[in-house]
């Protein structure tokens, strides 16, 4: 596990984009699994402009998104579909054949729906880059606390800090989503590489159990300390709680040293 300390959310965005850009130079058909959230706004925003610049092209790309609410269209503004289209998509050249986002107006047939979506990611190759988000609770997609550390994609019943987090999104006479479809913590544990993004004091007890508390559901992101490609990317007040900075600094500076390849 690497765990990239900077400053700010402006930092931490430049850093998760320009890892982003350097998967897509390397493997231009890269299959990318993307998350949404506040978090996520500024990577975004840095691979738009990468792609204006004419500095990264996206044409070949294939998109997993991680989830999406259930019973929200795709044209509901705070569904994720819209996000993604208002953030990205429409900014870039992904073919929209490649996107793949959870569809939040599925009924019925839930488990089959979502079978469906872990075939998509199968044929697709796995996916070879995963970025993600962290809630205060320490979930990743939308595994809750509690999830399975082997959940595939699944429909999911949301908590209630993760509704109150929600909240202020919707207006005052909407309820909420109270249920998600989401990627499994084990469909995330099979993506290649995993880039984890944080910022902010209120994710400083998420991260610290994540990276430092013992592997447990009740924090799902711990589950990310089996896999063997893990990067954080924390900012100060996020990283507030980790008892090991220094040492994750000198991690990171011996890491650029011996294997500057892991870097990029
Ligand atoms: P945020 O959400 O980026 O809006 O804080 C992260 C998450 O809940 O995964």
């Amino acid at each position: 596990m690497l765990v990239i300390l900077k400053r700010d959310n402006e930092e931490i965005s430049r850093e998760a984009a320009q890892l982003v850009a350097g998967a897509v130079r390397k493997k231009p058909a890269l299959t990318l699994g993307l998350a949404t959230g506040g978090t996520m706004t500024g990577v975004y925003k840095h691979l738009v402009q990468f792609h204006k610049q004419g500095l990264l092209d996206f044409s070949q790309v294939v998109t997993f998104n991680l989830d999406e609410y259930l019973g929200l269209a795709a044209t509901h503004p705070q569904s994720f579909h819209y996000f993604m289209h208002e953030h990205f998509f429409q900014h870039v050249n992904v073919d929209p054949r490649n996107i793949h986002i959870p569809d939040g107006t599925v009924r019925g047939n839930f488990e089959q729906y979502c079978a469906t979506y872990e075939d998509a990611i199968r044929k697709a190759g796995g996916i070879d880059l995963q970025i993600l988000g962290i809630g205060r609770n320490g979930h990743i997609g939308f595994n809750e606390p509690t999830s399975s550390l082997g959940s595939r994609t699944r429909l999911k019943v949301l908590s209630q800090e993760t509704i109150d987090d929600n909240a202020k999104f919707f207006a005052p006479s909407e309820e909420s989503p109270r249920c998600a479809i989401t990627m499994g913590i084990g469909t995330i544990l099979e993506a290649k590489k995993i880039i984890l993004l944080a910022t902010g004091a209120a994710k400083a007890t998420a991260v610290a159990k994540s990276i430092e508390g013992p592997i447990a559901s009740a924090v799902s992101a711990s589950a990310l300390q089996l896999h063997p490609e893990v990067t954080f990317i924390v900012d100060e007040q996020a990283a507030s709680q980790l008892t090991q900075r220094d040492y994750y600094r000198r991690v990171l500076e011996m890491t650029a040293l011996l294997t500057p390849e892991r870097m990029s």
